[in-house]
């Protein structure tokens, strides 16, 4: 989800600033409105939200169907008051392997995404997949907050 979120908060930039500048994209016989651009990214939104093929959320504890095995080691590893034992540096790897869940639920976050199949893994080792990153989710800030602010 790297570039289509990176990607769609700058075509919905892009398309205020034209807005303002009272402009279109020319693109051959035909031209790009602002409103255009505004809907492209609208969509990438609500793909990763949940209207893809697989009817499934790539955001953490949104919707019905979410990422379960994220690539993430404070969601995979116990919680302190689950496990108050100390974990070693390299003593994570039985969780990290388990085909269980995730026991802790990193709220909001936005995992990598299905793969050029359109499928998705939900596997802690596949993390192009499922690690949640800030280059994925710092961009899908600005989108939300604009389609919240303007639904
Ligand atoms: C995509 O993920 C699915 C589900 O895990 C897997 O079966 C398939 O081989 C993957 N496709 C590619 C191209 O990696």
């Amino acid at each position: 989800m790297q570039h289509v979120t990176s990607l769609s908060f700058l075509l919905l930039a892009y398309s205020n600033y034209l807005s303002h500048a009272n402009k279109a994209v020319p693109c051959g016989e035909r031209s790009a409105s602002p409103a255009l651009l505004k809907q492209l990214a609208k969509r990438q939104v609500n793909y990763i939200l949940g209207d893809n093929p697989l009817g499934m959320s790539y955001m953490v504890g949104y919707g019905s169907r979410f990422p379960q095995r994220i690539h993430h080691r404070g969601s995979s590893l116990p919680s302190v008051a689950a496990h108050p034992a100390r974990i070693g540096c390299k003593a994570g790897s039985r969780y990290y392997v388990s085909p269980n869940p995730n026991p802790n639920l990193l709220l909001g976050a936005v995992v990598g995404g299905p793969n050029v199949s359109d499928a998705f893994p939900d596997s802690r080792p596949y993390f192009q997949e499922s690690e949640p990153t800030t280059y994925i989710n710092a961009p899908l800030v600005g989108l939300l907050a604009f389609f919240s602010a303007h639904p």
